[in-house]
């Protein structure tokens, strides 16, 4: 068993912000399932949104996300979370990461997205997350009092009621982790006085994503399995306009596109996008998203596309110069050529309840970053609000953290293995996750129908039961704790959506096609769902923890 007084459970901008901002006083282990950079903050474009000029205001930045949201986003986290914007990116410019300037060098260069209404994106060129991830990374990973664990993934958490710890009657408190060592297979005890979930969204539930291979959603099942509540998971924000191309598995073509001036086209260079909103281009991404899947379907097209060939050559090239390269590759040239895109899945906006601060409902357990549901986003999340959440909520939680006082270390037991077997058919794995997949595509994707809903949650209860027979008899690995956790979040999700009679935001159904007069956010309580569907797993299990 390892003891750190503070464990962090990813490596995106979110785990890297706590981690920096805890060790002057803190032991920090840092854990993540590939290596530091794989993720979605280094993969993220567009920028940072941040109020940073005169002409633009806090106020405004709170506006625009207010009505992105469509009622649900908590005006107070929102207010917390523009107002510390500036300093924020302060704190990454005093880090040293290379923000594009002003080409006269007057100052930063910022572009503008969809829903916002004042150009307030502060960006690396179009690789804003690399830049910033990086920058962090290496501090992270010189740091004396923090160590790395790259290539281990966390199981599941542990909490003082599994390992029997306390009073029943007790409030249940975080204890750490068990963490399976990618290399040697063997499951470790990580003991920590705070635990930080940091573990990013869970775009891969479905077939088409923006997202990394990382993002799988553990941190949302392992806070669910838990006893965390969890809410608005039927949220989920899907992009626009992602690479359609054989060869282009999940590259983004960053809003920024359309920002500056790109404009959305059919096959015939018919732009559609003022037939479905005035804002055209720059409506809020639900909106684009669905306008793209209305003509895609009507017309029965494989993609649309999105040209910014109008503009100069030099100008396209030095806004965007990965998705000039990356196209170049794939034969497009962006100077000259429309770029043939398709909505995929982006980002989570709900996730594991959290306070102001990243709290979770469990004692000692911080979630923060896409894996929490803090308020911010509401029924849709305004364009480059998330790494600002990252870095805003990392600074709270950290602020928390240090404020706490020690508590005395205990013992805590090991993984057992001494009943399960090596797995016979790995081959399950991959079949039921491009099931789940291609499920949650069809049936739990832009436009929803109540039958789509109840056909999908069928299809994954029959995947889970599968799924947790395996949990329960085999030697758990990367994938396979990967898909069960995507199974968890598919199930919340689709048990989300059941439970909106409404369309809102992200979530339209086509059989509740109208917007309710009172916003109510879809809170699901684990105590509640375990006793009514009798599905405990731990009790399930053929482990003891
Ligand atoms: P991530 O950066 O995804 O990091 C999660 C980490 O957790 C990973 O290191 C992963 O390995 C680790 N992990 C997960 N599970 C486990 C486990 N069980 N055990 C150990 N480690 C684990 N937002 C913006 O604001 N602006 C943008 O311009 C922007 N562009 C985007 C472009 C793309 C292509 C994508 C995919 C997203 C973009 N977003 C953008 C969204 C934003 O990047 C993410 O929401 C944000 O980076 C999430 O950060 P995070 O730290 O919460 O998670
Ligand atoms: C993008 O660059 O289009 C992504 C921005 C975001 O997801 O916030």
């Amino acid at each position: 068993m390892q003891q750190f007084d503070v464990l962090i459970i990813g490596s995106g901008l979110a785990g890297l912000t706590v981690a920096l901002k805890v060790a002057s006083e803190k032991r920090v282990c840092l854990v993540s399932k590939r290596k530091i950079n794989d993720n979605s903050s280094s993969w993220a474009q567009g920028g940072i949104a941040a109020v940073l000029t005169d002409d633009d205001s806090i106020e405004a930045h709170i506006q625009d996300t207010l009505i992105a949201g469509a009622g649900l986003c908590d005006q107070e986290v929102t207010r917390q979370v523009a107002s510390h914007a500036r300093e924020t990116v302060e704190w990454l410019i005093a880090q040293g990461v290379p923000f594009t300037r002003e080409d006269d060098g007057s100052g930063y260069h910022l572009t503008r997205e969809g829903g916002h209404s004042h150009r307030r994106i502060i960006h690396a060129a179009d690789a804003t997350g690399h830049a910033v991830q990086k920058t962090l990374a290496e501090q992270v990973l010189s740091h004396p009092n923090i160590i790395v664990l790259e290539d281990h993934i966390a199981v599941d958490l542990i909490t003082s009621r599994k390992a029997g710890i306390g009073a029943p009657q007790d409030n249940a408190e975080c204890l750490g982790a068990y963490v399976l060592d990618n290399q040697s297979g063997k499951v470790m005890t990580i003991a920590a006085q705070q635990t930080v979930l940091a573990t990013g969204g869970a775009g891969k539930v479905y077939l088409y994503t923006t997202n990394p291979d990382v993002s799988t959603g553990d941190g949302v099942a392992m806070s669910w399995r838990a006893g965390c509540r969890v809410a608005n998971m039927e949220f989920i924000q899907f992009h626009p306009t992602c690479l359609f191309h054989p060869k282009a598995k999940s590259f983004l073509i960053t809003e920024a596109v359309r920002g500056e001036g790109g404009i959305l086209k059919l096959p015939d260079g018919t732009n559609f996008m003022p037939h479905h909103d005035k804002r055209g281009e720059l409506a809020p991404r639900d909106v684009v998203a669905r306008a793209i899947d209305f003509e895609m379907k009507k017309r029965g097209l494989d993609c649309v596309f999105l040209d910014i060939s109008h503009k100069p050559a030099d100008f396209v090239i030095s806004h965007f110069p990965t998705i000039y390269r990356r196209c170049m590759e794939l034969g497009i040239d962006i100077t000259k050529e429309p770029i043939p895109v398709v909505p995929a899945a982006h980002y989570s906006c709900g996730g594991v309840m959290t306070d102001h601060t990243g709290r979770t409902d469990l004692a000692s357990l911080y979630a923060i970053g896409e894996t929490a549901c803090t308020g911010l986003h509401g029924a849709n999340r305004l364009a480059s609000n998330s790494l600002l959440e990252c870095m805003v909520f990392g600074q709270a939680a950290a602020n928390d953290i240090l404020s706490q006082p020690g508590r005395p270390s205990v013992s805590l037991p090991y993984w057992d293995e001494s009943r399960v077997t090596d797995a016979d058919e790995e081959v399950i794995i991959t079949h039921n996750w491009n099931e789940l997949r291609r499920t949650m595509w069809n049936y739990v994707g832009i436009v929803r129908t109540s039958k789509r809903l109840t056909r999908a949650m069928h299809r994954i209860q029959m995947l889970r039961d599968e799924v947790d027979e395996f949990y329960s008899n085999f030697r758990v690995s990367n994938n396979l704790i990967e898909l069960r956790n995507l199974l968890q979040v598919a199930e919340l999700i689709v048990r989300s959506a059941m439970e909106r009679h409404e369309s809102r935001g992200l979530h339209y159904s086509r059989d509740y096609p109208e917007m309710l007069d009172i916003a109510v956010p879809t809170v699901l309580e684990p105590s509640n769902y375990f006793s009514l569907l009798d599905r405990d797993l731990t009790e399930k299990s053929n482990r003891s923890t």
